[in-house]
């Protein structure tokens, strides 16, 4: 896979409650030819999931990851973490058109879904589709620089 057409290299992080569909998704990546760095959790164990989205979102906000994926329950509070550190577009979709246009438009560099709201055929095409699907730039990365910085 080259640049233009999706990363090379991403960081995933879960909760216990998408344990199951961080496996999933990291065996599709692999075998997509993505070098995949797993931040955790490592089993259906019960934890909190601010844990691992902070060393999630820390790794990608710092440049050293260009882009991310965080998945727990519901996505929402992966999306409340990520979305804290400067320079972290986290986006939550679970469905496949905010995906899309979730890269076209808003540029996200970590993408976030909920394992308890979507089953792993829809996750595996969202992701499929937030990987491939580039960001549209012209007047999109003049909204972004507005608060991007923030
Ligand atoms: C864990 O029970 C659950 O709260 C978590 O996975 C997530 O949905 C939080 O936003």
């Amino acid at each position: 896979m080259t640049e233009a057409s999706g990363p090379k290299r991403i960081i995933i992080g879960c909760d216990h409650a998408a344990y199951q569909l961080k496996e999933t998704l990291k065996k599709a990546m692999t075998a997509q030819g993505i070098a995949v760095t797993d931040a955790g959790t490592h089993s259906e164990a019960s934890m909190d999931y601010p844990e691992t989205g902070r060393a999630v979102a820390a790794k990608v906000s710092s440049g050293e990851y260009e882009r991310g994926i965080l998945i727990c329950g519901t996505g929402l509070g992966m999306s409340m973490v990520a979305n804290k550190y400067p320079h972290v577009r986290a986006a939550l979709c679970n469905d496949l058109f905010s995906a899309a246009m979730s890269r076209r438009h808003n540029n996200a560099n970590i993408l976030v879904m909920g394992g308890r709201v979507i089953g792993d055929v829809l996750a595996l095409e969202i992701l499929r589709t937030w990987l491939e699907t580039p960001f549209e730039a012209g007047r999109h990365q003049r909204r972004l620089d507005m608060f991007d910085s923030i």
